[in-house]
């Protein structure tokens, strides 16, 4: 038995720069048609000579002709001038507000004082890419955020709003008031919940920003992914860390799931009796919502175990050790 899927996208991911890089940046594009390349390194990505320059890294460590990086700029108050000279060059711009989680510290600390750019964003038809918290209790960050996505989706019903890795239930229902609002959501978000995180010994490799959250809001997300949502694509958020940065005192946040997704999505998509909805959930809908045409790749899945590796290099993967129903056809 198999799967095929065609020209599977990851919207949300991190490559890092670097030794990183090289290790990485293969692991996805040996199995995605596209990704959508966070720009939160140690020097944001946040002028057009960077996004150039980090575009051409990621292809030089990519190796792979049939795999598009979908580059994002890092949110700051930019001129016209600017947007103009890079619009054509990126897929959105990613908002983070400032210290909310890793490379964030130059981020918005004044959400009154974006609405130029903003603006110039809706008239460009630049997608704003979001990460959705507040600086509250680590729980109710996302709940405190939506009345930002609320207020930006009112005040610019032309500019395409992603809610990105969202986790709560009422995520979900903010997203259905809005047309101009998508979401993505990851893989990890589907399967576990803080006590997943926490409530046995303590899972350095399961913590992540937005940290995962009841079996409610889990439960939500997954009906609203296997109702076909047509707003809501996957982003894996695959977030890799040396191992040495996550078994410590003051763990990174983040999780490596990018060599595990798609076998991993389709065990999930199976046990929810709703594998026809895959190809929609981890390509169609993302074509939709910004409009891509990405490069023609199949990648097949088939039914043989295979066992996750302990470490790729330095990092841990989501789901090390376990073994998979599905593999990805070579
Ligand atoms: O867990 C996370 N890791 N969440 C983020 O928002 C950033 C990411 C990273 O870059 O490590
Ligand atoms: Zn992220």
């Amino acid at each position: 038995m198999h799967i095929v899927l065609n020209s599977p996208l990851d919207m949300h991911l991190h490559l890092r720069e670097g030794d990183m890089l090289q290790a990485v940046a293969p692991m996805t594009t040996a199995s995605f048609a596209g990704a959508v390349i966070m720009p939160n390194l140690v020097s944001p990505v946040d002028s057009p000579a960077k996004v150039r320059r980090y575009k051409e890294q990621i292809e030089a460590a990519g190796k792979s002709a049939s795999f598009a990086a979908y580059m994002t700029l890092f949110f700051r108050n930019y001129s016209r001038a600017e947007l103009a000279a890079v619009r054509k060059k990126i897929i959105g711009i990613k908002l983070y507000p400032a210290g909310i989680t890793t490379g964030s510290d130059s981020g918005v600390t004044d959400f009154a004082s974006i609405g130029g750019t903003l603006a110039l964003m809706e008239e460009m038809q630049i997608p704003l890419l979001v990460h959705g918290e507040a600086g509250g209790f680590v729980l109710d960050r996302e709940k405190e955020f939506l009345e930002v996505y609320l207020r930006l989706a009112e005040s610019f019903p032309n500019l395409h709003i992603v809610m990105e890795h969202i986790t709560t239930a009422e995520a979900v229902d903010l997203l259905d008031c809005y047309q101009n609002v998508s979401a993505t959501v990851t893989l990890h978000h589907l399967l576990i919940t803080l006590d997943d995180v926490i409530g046995g010994l303590m899972q350095p490799d399961l913590f992540c920003k937005p940290i995962a959250k009841r079996p409610e809001d889990r439960r939500r997300l997954r009906d609203a992914v296997f109702s076909g949502h047509q707003r809501i694509m996957f982003g894996s958020d695959s977030a890799p860390h040396p191992r040495h940065k996550k078994e410590c005192c003051g763990c990174a946040a983040g999780i490596f799931s990018a060599p595990v997704a798609l076998p991993m999505l389709a065990e999930l998509f199976e046990d929810a009796g709703r594998l026809d909805l895959l190809q929609s959930f981890v390509s169609d809908i993302a074509c939709n919502r910004y409009g891509l045409q990405p490069p023609a790749k199949q990648v097949i899945l088939e039914k043989k175990p295979w066992q996750v590796p302990e470490l790729y290099g330095k990092v841990k993967p989501f789901g090390a050790g376990q073994t998979l129903r599905w593999s990805i056809a070579a």
